[in-house]
């Protein structure tokens, strides 16, 4: 029993169609939040509304969008703008490990396509909608494997060398470090963003877009060393709601309270060239 009351909110979550980004657009819209889906896959993502609406939420908006696409991302923000509602909850939370390098038809690497330069432009083009809800929180689901990461400015394609967790943690990075600088360029106005760690969950990260028999040998040894999927909203849905955050922004989450950061998150040079290059690359920039 929740005692949270999101009556009134408008919430807009990227990947409710699995994992950790179900059970938070649940939890959410238990809490009474009006949600707005932003899914790739039309069958899974009404699927998720009417479970909303079964359990008793209102109904959502969805909005079917491949979000490794940027022409897409700017498609799904038009459509939400075009709603005219205030968004007070941005969740950035869509996400991917690929077994293999892929290239988009617009010449991105897909990880750090979905993973990093998806929510950049994304909230970019939403701060209109945000600015117009009292408090707005913009949440960028990370991962403590950020720490591992090696981000290479120069090669964001990963064409010199390539593993699964390469573009992943160098996405985990690029997330922490958009929040960071975001956060600076957004001082002055009660707007947050914080990025979140959700914890070790066993989802369909990893597994459900790569099959073949080592992506099933390694989710049976990650299921043995990961929580159930209904834990993975518990942090989200703390950095969402939790009275205690208000008005803190630019830090990490991680399993319901704010943690400490790696030096290598703390850095400020990369963190502001990646932010150069994210602009040049989505063709989104920060209003000034
Ligand atoms: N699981 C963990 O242990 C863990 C740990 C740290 C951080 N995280 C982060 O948590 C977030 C959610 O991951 P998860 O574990 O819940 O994985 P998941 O079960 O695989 O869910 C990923 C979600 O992202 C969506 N998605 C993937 N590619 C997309 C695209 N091109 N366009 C639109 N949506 C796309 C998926 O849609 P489909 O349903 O259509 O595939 C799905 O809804 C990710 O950002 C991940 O990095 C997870």
């Amino acid at each position: 029993m929740t005692t949270v009351d999101l009556k009134g909110k408008n919430v807009l979550i990227t990947g409710p169609t699995s994992g950790i980004g179900r059970g938070t657009a649940l939890a959410l819209a238990n809490a009474g939040a009006k949600l707005v889906l932003v899914a790739r896959n039309p069958d899974k993502c009404e699927q998720v509304a009417r479970e909303i609406v079964d359990a008793g939420g209102e109904t959502p908006i969805s909005i079917i969008a491949d979000l490794s696409l940027l022409s897409k991302v700017e498609r799904a923000a038009d459509e939400f703008l075009a709603t005219g509602l205030p968004l007070h909850i941005l969740m950035n939370n869509a996400g991917l490990i690929n077994q293999r390098r892929t290239i988009t038809s617009e010449g991105l690497e897909q990880t750090m396509a979905v993973n990093h330069f998806a929510p950049f432009a994304l909230t970019l083009r939403l701060l209109p909608s945000l600015k117009r809800a009292p408090s707005a929180r913009i949440l960028n689901i990370t991962s403590n494997s950020y720490a591992i990461a090696r981000l290479n400015l120069d090669d964001l394609t990963f064409k010199r060398f390539y593993w699964p967790m390469g573009p992943y943690s160098a996405s985990k990075l690029s997330n922490i470090y958009f929040t960071r600088e975001l956060a600076r360029r957004l001082e002055g106005s009660d707007i947050t963003v914080n990025a979140v760690h959700p914890g070790l969950i066993f989802t369909n990260l990893g597994i459900g877009n790569n099959p073949g028999l080592a992506q099933k040998v390694l989710g049976s040894i990650w299921s043995k060393f990961s929580l159930h999927e209904s834990e993975g909203h518990r942090s989200p849905f703390y950095a969402a709601t939790a009275p205690e955050l208000e008005g803190v922004t630019g830090k990490y989450i991680a399993d319901c309270q704010l943690a400490e950061l790696k030096p290598i998150a703390l850095r400020e040079t990369p963190a502001r060239r990646l932010w150069e290059v994210s602009e040049t690359t989505t063709g989104v920039r920060f209003p000034t």
